[in-house]
Parts: C-alpha cells; structure tokens; sequence
C-alpha cells in the first residue's frame, strides 16, 4: 500500500437519494415521510427557468420548515450550473438563510477542478459570515464529456468533497450517445454502454476517498430495469443510486444493502482470520475457499455498511455522530 493516503469524506449513508423539484413543496413532506437515506431539492433541470427564483425561496422555506436530520434524512440542494446566472444567488441565498440546515450542496455539470474551488469559495465566506457551525458538503455531478476527462482531479478539489454522481443524462447528451431511455441500456451496444464512463468516476472516487453515486433510471414503470442498472453499479462499488421516483427508493435500499447473507459471511470471515492470525497464519480456509487479507478488507467494506444500516434503522446516527 503506498504511504500516500486520502482520507475518506465524511461518511453518510446514501443507498438512495430521493430527487425532489424545488418548485413542488407538496413534495416536500412526502420526501420526509419516506424511506429516503439522502433528498436533494432541485433548482436545477427540474425546474422551469421562469420558476427558477420563486423554487429558491421555496427551498428555503422546505430546508426551515421541515426538520430533515430529526427525520434521518441527509439533506442536500442542486444547485444550478456555474456557466448559469443563477448559480451565484443559489448559493448565497440558500445558504445564507438556510445553511444551518443543509449538509450538502450538489453542483452539476462540473468540468474542471475549479468549479469546484468556486464553490468552496462561497460556502467558505458565507458559513464565517452567518457563523453556520458545521462545515457543507460538497457533491458534484460528473456528467459532460470534460467532467469525466478531468475525473481524478475534480476528485481532489475541495476538502469538503463528499460524493461524486455519474449524471448519466446528460452523460449520453454530451457524448452524442445513443440511448433508449434515461440509464438504460442501449441494444445495439453488446453489454453495457456505461460500464468505462462508471469504472472511471468510481475508481477516481474510491482513490480520493469519495462515494460514488449512480444517477437516474428515467422509466419509472420498469422496477426490474432499475434493479439491474442499480445491481451493476453496485457491483463496481458504487454505494447509492438516485431515485426520480418515490417508487425507486425502496428499490435502491434494497441493491444496495447487502444481503443477511453476505454480512454473515463477512463476520465469518473476520472470525477465521482472526483464528488464523492467532495461529500465526495470515491465510485461512472458509467453506473450501482460500481467504486471506484481502478477503478481510472486502468483509470490513460490507460489514461497515450493514453497522450504518442498523443504526438508521435503529434511529441514531448513521456512520458518523459528528460532522467534519
Ligand atoms: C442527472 O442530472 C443526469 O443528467 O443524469
Ligand atoms: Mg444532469
């Protein structure tokens, strides 16, 4: 293992993020009422540039009015592009006002670290200002053919960096891409057209401590297509997938939690390692399969992840008690 280390951000759990349009309010307490690790509330593509000034206001009314953290719920705003005009008074409004109840800010469209630095920048000035006491989150979409080429050092632009999402709409509109539906498969590619695009954004995320989150399933009505594009990007290691849907979110809890069986297995591995290491060996046998150190890393990940699960369920604190 190099001796160079990235911390891992601060760890939330994000088996599903619940994307909610910042015009719709009446959405807002269902969001709360569901079983939403993380809302995001959008002043982004999902609302209408003529509603884009009235949604701010409504954003911040849902983050004052509604207690999101007493709910569980990790709560973050989309705010609209730095190449936009209302980029700028989404950050300070929202976050002058209300940033004592955001824990995260999430930028589309970034393309090169600076984007990024821009918004620490903000986030920086307003949370001395208004004497916010804890430190926003950073989540950045990684959606346009130059977010992706610039992938690992976007990852390493801010310390408040959290989680990095694969934008795959926009994805396929910047690459020209042909596709059927929002996050689907294409049938005339042979296998899966976002397989390089979501290796890369994971492998930059993992490598600079961050979580990889997989974006939309556009066909609401196709629960299987969901599960298997969510299945894939678990496979690689992504730990979340968005849901344009309330209909998707237990969907993704459920890819996303590993199963009782796997947790089970991990807790026997660590067991049989430890067995082994009090032996003096650094390698064991479990159910006819060779298991060693690496084995214990993977069982650590899935049995981290299943800690977090029980305490949401169990009402206290996911993963972490403080924020960074
Ligand atoms: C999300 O914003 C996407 O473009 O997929
Ligand atoms: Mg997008």
């Amino acid at each position: 293992m190099s001796l160079t280390r990235f911390e891992p951000a601060h760890p939330r759990l994000q088996r599903s993020e619940l994307a909610v349009p910042g015009s719709q309010p009446v959405l807002f307490q269902k969001a709360l009422d569901g079983e939403a690790d993380y809302v995001f509330l959008d002043l982004e593509d999902a609302v209408a540039p003529a509603d884009k000034e009235p949604a701010r206001k409504t954003v911040i009314s849902g983050l004052l009015d509604h207690d999101w953290k007493a709910r569980g719920k990790t709560i973050a705003v989309r705010v609209n592009g730095i190449d936009t005009h209302y980029m700028y008074r989404d950050v300070v409004d929202v976050v002058e006002q209300a940033g004592h109840r955001l824990d995260t800010v999430l930028v589309p469209k970034v393309g090169v670290p600076a984007d990024v630095y821009l918004v620490d920048a903000l986030l920086t000035q307003i949370e001395t200002a208004r004497r916010i006491p804890h430190r926003i989150g950073i989540e950045v979409l990684i959606e346009t053919a130059l977010g992706m080429a610039n992938v690992e050092a976007i990852a390493q632009a801010s310390r408040r960096l959290e989680a990095m999402h694969f934008g795959v709409a926009d994805f396929a509109a910047s690459l020209h891409a042909r596709t059927v539906s929002i996050g689907g498969l294409n049938p005339d590619y042979p296998g899966d057209q976002w397989h390089g695009a979501l290796v890369r954004m994971v492998t930059a995320c993992r490598a600079y401590g961050l979580r990889a989150i997989d974006g939309p399933y556009g066909d609401f009505k196709d629960p299987d297509g969901f599960r298997a594009a969510a299945r894939r990007a678990a496979a690689l290691g992504y730990e979340g997938k968005w849901a344009i849907h309330p209909s998707q979110v237990p969907l993704a809890n459920e890819v996303f939690t590993p199963p009782a069986a796997e947790v089970e297995r991990a807790r026997r591995i660590l067991l049989a390692l430890d067995e082994a290491a009090r032996a003096g060996r650094g390698a064991a046998q479990l159910d006819g399969r060779m298991i060693d150190a690496a084995s214990a890393r993977m069982a650590q990940n899935i049995v981290a992840i299943a800690a977090a699960i029980a305490a949401r369920t169990a009402g206290t604190p996911a993963l972490a008690t403080t924020r960074a």
